[in-house]
């Protein structure tokens, strides 16, 4: 697939014989409860090469060419977007073991259906990170998306990211608070940035720890003798993450652009985003599955391959942190819950055997986020299935301006969708799942509700625990600038400006 912007305006063109699932293209769901954000009902759903045709009950349409799914007693939803993957992402010396084709195929069978990945730059180099990334997501099996990190500042790459905006489909930008040395940004390139996004109407991400500080509680560890994986969360607590969150917010405001906080893990950082959204100003925050359902002690483990397979950034936080998390994300605090899938096998971690800042960052939780969020949330009726769907992949659309196209069961949609039956039981393992790792931070782990059917591109791609795909069938999905987010921002700029002129009017605009 070559992106470029159009595709994000297409409907999708009929799959045709490029899925490798069920052949038919006509697809009859009857008797499910259909979930959307904002509604439930009992209804069918029937499904004409690739795109939702009707959802209402008691759908006729007397073929015998159409695939008829009985989802009786079961839950039909959309597929699940996760907003934050790293699939054959070069880090740390190494590469993430789960490639496009790996790490989609884990996602199907988990009831995810397309996620954002994140461009690395190539020495800076935005196109030539994006053709890269291209590239790498050549043997796609399911649709993506694409962020871009800004690892560098100068006019070319401000002139890359208006091409990127305007001709491929990217409408938001990562920025780096963390990673001293590597992708790291300072807080000039952060201003930079910001503006630019703001003038481009596209979003920009940062990820929130203070980097300088990192690196001295890293060199503090290694001073006290503490070399192991439990090093690496005792030298970036949540006070660093807290900061870099309460800047990043800040400079926001101080720019008058939204922000999205990706993988917020502590409450010190859910606090400043609770604060900021309190005073008006559009932030989002995006917990990760492992960041609501693990905690650290993993991390003191005596045997290294487990401990050092929870070692991601900003760390797992000590028991409190997630269920806080978890309530935050219950009442829209946090608006949506991404994985930041980011696999290194054993081999891989144990280049960090004797240095916990060798060990590459990250863990799995593309396939298991949709059944582990339904089984902590929903079965202990913290949310409703309506929320569920809010959070796993409505507000996702909506925030990359891709709804509803994507995100929603209704008519005109793209069939990405999900049978869930809530009756259904598992238990997560490194020796069935679908993932390249050998290790999953989730073993052992039971859970109920499980995804039954997924539907991807309007082909049955996951039924009867059997996986059908075949590379090179997923599209590349174009996202356009202006959210949402930014609706209304002209006015406020206005305001602000007339303000300036206007001294009486200056009483806590603290823009100024
Ligand atoms: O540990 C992590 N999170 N690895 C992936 C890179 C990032 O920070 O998202």
């Amino acid at each position: 697939p070559s992106p470029s912007l159009s595709d994000s305006t297409t409907q999708f063109c009929s799959a045709g014989s490029e899925y490798g699932g069920v052949s038919s293209t006509r697809i009859l769901i009857k008797g499910g409860t259909v979930v959307n954000a904002h509604h439930q009902q009992l209804a069918d759903v029937y499904v004409e090469d690739g795109i939702i045709v009707a959802v209402q009950p008691n759908i006729k349409v007397g073929d015998d060419e159409v695939t008829v799914l009985d989802a009786t007693g079961k839950f039909v939803m959309p597929g699940g977007i996760d907003p934050h993957t790293h699939l054959a992402m070069e880090f740390m010396g190494t590469e993430t073991i789960d490639d496009f084709f790996s790490g989609q195929a884990a996602a199907l069978t988990g009831g995810t259906t397309m996620h954002i990945d994140f461009v690395i730059p190539v020495n800076g180099n935005l196109v030539a990170g994006f053709e890269a990334y291209e590239n790498k997501s050549r043997n796609s099996c399911m649709d993506y998306g694409f962020h871009v990190a800004i690892t560098k500042w100068d006019e070319g790459v401000s002139r890359d990211m208006e091409k990127l905006v305007k001709e491929k489909g990217i409408n938001s930008f990562r920025f780096f608070l963390a990673y001293k040395g590597s992708l790291m940004v300072t807080d000039d390139l952060l201003l930079e940035g910001l503006k630019r996004c703001k003038s481009l109407g596209a979003l920009a991400m940062v990820h929130a720890e203070n980097g300088d500080a990192v690196f001295e509680g890293q060199k503090r560890m290694i001073e006290l003798g503490i070399t192991g994986p439990e090093g690496h969360a005792l030298s970036r607590p949540p006070v660093l993450e807290g900061e870099a969150t309460a800047r990043a917010i800040r400079l926001a405001r101080f720019v008058n652009t939204p922000l999205y906080v990706v993988h917020v893990m502590s409450v010190d950082a859910m606090d400043e985003i609770a604060k900021a959204r309190k005073s008006g100003q559009k932030v989002i925050g995006e917990p990760v599955v492992s960041g609501l359902i693990l905690d650290d002690h993993w991390l003191w483990d005596p045997d290294f391959t487990i401990a050092s397979k929870y070692v991601m950034s900003p760390p797992i936080r000590p028991v409190g942190h997630g269920k806080a998390l978890q309530d935050a994300l219950s009442t829209g605090i946090l608006q949506l819950v991404g994985t930041d899938h980011c696999t290194f096998n054993s081999t891989q971690k144990a280049l960090g055997l004797d240095d916990f800042r060798k060990i590459p960052n990250g863990v799995n939780g593309l396939e298991e986020r949709m059944h582990l969020i339904w089984d902590t949330m929903v079965g202990s009726g913290q949310i409703s299935a309506t929320d569920f769907v809010r959070i796993t992949s409505t507000e996702c659309a909506r925030i990359f301006n891709i709804y509803p196209r994507k995100g929603a069961i209704l008519a005109g949609s793209d069939a990405d969708i999900i049978i869930l039956n809530p009756n259904s039981s598992y238990v997560i393992s490194s020796k069935s799942h679908h993932s390249r790792s050998d290790t999953n931070v989730y073993e052992g782990r039971k859970g109920k509700g499980k995804v039954e059917v997924t539907i991807a591109g309007g082909r049955i791609v996951w039924e009867n625990e059997e996986l059908k795909v075949v590379p090179g069938s997923g599209k590349y999905v174009g996202m356009p600038p202006f959210s949402y987010l930014f609706d209304g921002m002209e006015k406020s700029d206005a305001n602000y400006l007339s303000s300036l002129r206007a001294p009486v009017n200056r009483v806590r605009t603290e823009a100024t």
